[in-house]
């Protein structure tokens, strides 16, 4: 019989995905509220074979090089910026991630964000709070309409294209820009397809839809942003590092652009005397885009089903780097 695989949580993540570990495995779980430290991450993983990581963990080669047991990886996200991929491939360790169950979750919440900014609602929920609504006002509070809108998706994978459903109820303009194109989704939702200009020079509201890698650090800067309506607004789910941060607060100040709403910030959490904080015309939110109770629960039962896969030798369901089980022959 095998020995029971020694397993590393770096955080508290729903129930049903420590149940379904705890059947397999020995676990032990950072349950404190904020990330575990350098430190104890390089102590915890001096033993572990299987790490489920959160993106506030960096795993790089330093740390894999410092868990000579560890054969993989298991983050919880779609996006795994976090880890040093090529660097685990090279050590023969198996890197996992959650696609799919947070696809409709993230484009609700998008589209929420969008909406938000587009119609003012944080700005104007603070006036009712602050005892400031005396009457109704037929100029107040005036935002931009979506529906027949012209919706700019940069990055169209599962959420850009759940991005492009939605849009189509709302009636609106769809265009794109991808490194590959869609034609199944152009046809059969009305999408254009447009290279990254004119994704930018036409669209009244921007979404970008893009992982974060070297090809798309600070993709959105000084120069998109001019190149954008002043009546533009910018949502982003993805990662922050994709926007040039400081860009973004100089257009929304010049009014290069009109408005935007952010769930991802560069750094993470931003410091809360982040000029960005101050402007009426952004809405700052703390990376919940996948945040509902399902999708959470989702993305933890296949994290941990990816991470017992591939500590039991199988290919798991969601592998970033599979040629890892490949170079190694199946079992
Ligand atoms: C969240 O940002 C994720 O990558 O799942
Ligand atoms: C607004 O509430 C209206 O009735 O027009």
């Amino acid at each position: 019989m095998e020995a029971v695989p020694s397993v590393y949580v770096t955080r508290l993540i729903p129930k049903a995905g420590l149940d379904l570990l705890r059947g397999c495995a020995q676990v032990k779980v950072w349950e404190g509220e904020l990330p575990p430290s350098r430190e104890v991450l390089l102590q915890e993983l001096e033993e572990a074979e299987g790490v489920l990581s959160l993106l506030t963990d960096t795993i790089d080669a330093e740390l894999m090089d410092a868990a000579p047991r560890l054969r993989a990886v298991s983050n919880y996200a779609i996006g795994y910026d976090n880890i040093d991929v090529q660097a685990a491939t090279e050590r023969g360790i198996m890197v996992c991630h959650t696609p799919g169950v947070l696809t409709d979750t993230t484009a609700d919440f998008t589209f929420t964000l969008l909406a938000c900014v587009a119609r003012r609602v944080v700005e104007a929920a603070q006036y009712v709070r602050e005892g400031r609504w005396k009457t109704w006002g037929p100029m107040l509070c005036l935002g931009y309409d979506l529906h027949r809108a012209t919706l700019g998706l940069i990055g169209l994978g599962r959420i850009g294209g759940a991005m492009a459903k939605r849009a189509t109820g709302f009636e609106m303009r769809v265009l794109y820009h991808d490194l590959q194109r869609q034609p199944i989704q152009e046809q059969e939702l009305g999408l254009v397809y447009a290279d990254l200009d004119t994704v930018l020079r036409e669209s009244d509201f921007i979404s970008l839809h893009t992982p974060l890698t070297p090809e798309t650090f600070h993709m959105i800067g000084a120069e998109q942003f001019k190149t954008m309506k002043n009546t533009a607004m910018l949502v982003n789910t993805s990662r922050g590092q994709v926007v040039d941060q400081k860009a973004l607060y100089d257009a929304l100040v010049s009014g290069e652009i009109s408005g935007a709403g952010i769930d991802v910030t560069d750094p993470e959490p931003m410091d809360h005397d982040d000029p960005l904080l101050e402007l009426d015309n952004c809405v700052v939110v703390p990376h919940i885009a996948s945040a509902s109770i399902a999708a959470r629960t989702l993305m933890a039962t296949m994290a941990a089903e990816n991470l017992v896969a591939a500590l039991q030798g199988r290919m798991p369901r969601n592998p970033v780097n599979p040629e890892v089980l490949d170079l190694k022959g199946r079992r």
